[in-house]
């Protein structure tokens, strides 16, 4: 019987990652036609044309392995951020190369420190290399780097900084993560996540990609998910030392990137005036949100990505459910680690209307 072969005792009590609802499962489910998904800070207005043009040359040569360390893509974002060749990896989604960097670092044991709350593959992560995830909280949504640096043992081996941080928004001033990332000792490996970057419009945000070459502890993550519109294709990147580059190749899929995400991710660096339409629609579409929240009595946390979370003085389930059924998914913060929020992406003008409209409609019936 296959229940009576065990698992390996640090998958026993793991949970099984919750995704945003797909818009195909609640069609199913409820029936609907339109269905709005704000749900996983996905980009609404899909990927460059550009993108598209170069997957659809590159279909041809689907029977043909990719080239696994996506040298093409490599040089142009080499070029691109001025930095070292040698000094980046693609992975599948950024997801890969946290799990490359947990799975090539984390011992029995090891300590690794993250916020409480932050993007949950950190901590599933280590849990699966048996390692120790030590939750710092949040102060008020932002980062508690101090107490982060108190909570550095002998044991520690990695700090995870979400920036901005997934789910609340919130980044780290510049300032303040510039002597982090100085006071951090050098024996530990500091990963700040960067999936949201092309999103920020707060001035005090640190450009950190020119500071790998000065800590040969750093790595910086980033992705075309978010804003580059890809997230089917699985594509991010990390930056780091390369001899931390040459050991995670070591455990990485030989063909972790496919063929299409690769040519539209090089494609995509090529639009840039997709990019800033994006940003700034994005921009727009968080103000106009924030706004009615404001009106509606709402507080919520600054949020620098694409992605508002919203205090509703409810349970967020509650108000999920209730959304469902007006054909809106968006995420309840129960999962999140904040009971009484919903996660809002920031979607088109449009969909953001919408959202707000079902909002209103949901908090009033639940009043009367
Ligand atoms: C903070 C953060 N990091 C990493 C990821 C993973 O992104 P990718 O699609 O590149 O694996 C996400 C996805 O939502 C995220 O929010």
């Amino acid at each position: 019987m296959i229940d009576k072969i065990p698992t390996r005792k640090e998958i026993e009590n793991l949970g099984v990652y919750v995704p945003g609802k797909p818009i195909e499962e609640v069609q199913r489910e409820l029936g609907l036609d339109k269905i709005i998904k704000m749900a996983s800070n996905e980009n609404p207005y899909e990927c460059s044309i550009k993108a598209k043009k170069a997957m659809m040359e590159e279909i041809h040569q689907a029977g043909l392995y990719p080239e696994g360390m996506a040298p093409a893509l490599t040089e142009k974002l080499a070029h691109q951020l001025k930095i070292d060749r040698k000094r980046i990896l693609v992975g599948n989604g950024s997801d890969e190369i946290i799990r490359l960097l947990t799975r090539s670092y984390i011992r029995p044991g090891d300590e690794v420190i993250m916020a409480d709350v932050t993007f949950p593959r950190y901590e599933t992560n280590v849990l699966i290399e048996g390692g120790k995830p030590v939750k710092v909280p949040l102060i008020n949504g932002f980062h508690d780097l101090e107490g982060m640096l108190e909570a550095i043992t002998t044991n520690t081996r990695m700090i995870f900084i979400c920036n901005p941080n997934n789910p609340t928004g919130t980044i780290v001033s510049a300032g303040a993560l510039r002597a982090f990332i100085e006071k951090v000792p050098k024996n530990i490996l500091l990963i700040i996540d960067e999936a949201y970057y092309e999103y920020v419009t707060d001035k005090d945000y640190l450009q950190t990609v020119p500071l790998v070459d000065d800590f040969p502890n750093l790595i910086i993550l980033r992705t075309f998910s978010k804003i580059y519109g890809l997230a089917a294709l699985r594509i991010g990147y990390g930056m780091m030392h390369p001899a931390i580059v040459q050991e995670l190749v070591k455990v990485k899929e030989p063909f972790n990137t496919n063929r299409l995400a690769q040519v539209a991710a090089i494609a995509s660096l090529d639009d840039l005036d997709f990019v800033e339409t994006c940003k700034r629609k994005n921009d727009e579409g968080r103000k106009y949100l924030e706004n009615e929240l404001e009106k509606m009595g709402l507080d919520y946390f600054p949020s620098q990505g694409n992605f508002l979370m919203v205090k509703i003085n409810r349970s967020g389930d509650e108000l999920f459910q209730s959304l469902l059924k007006q054909g809106i998914i968006v995420r309840s913060g129960v999962l999140l680690g904040y009971p009484e929020t919903i996660r809002v992406s920031i979607g088109t003008e449009e969909e953001n209307r919408a959202f707000i409209s079902a909002l209103k409609r949901v908090m009033e019936s639940n009043h009367s």
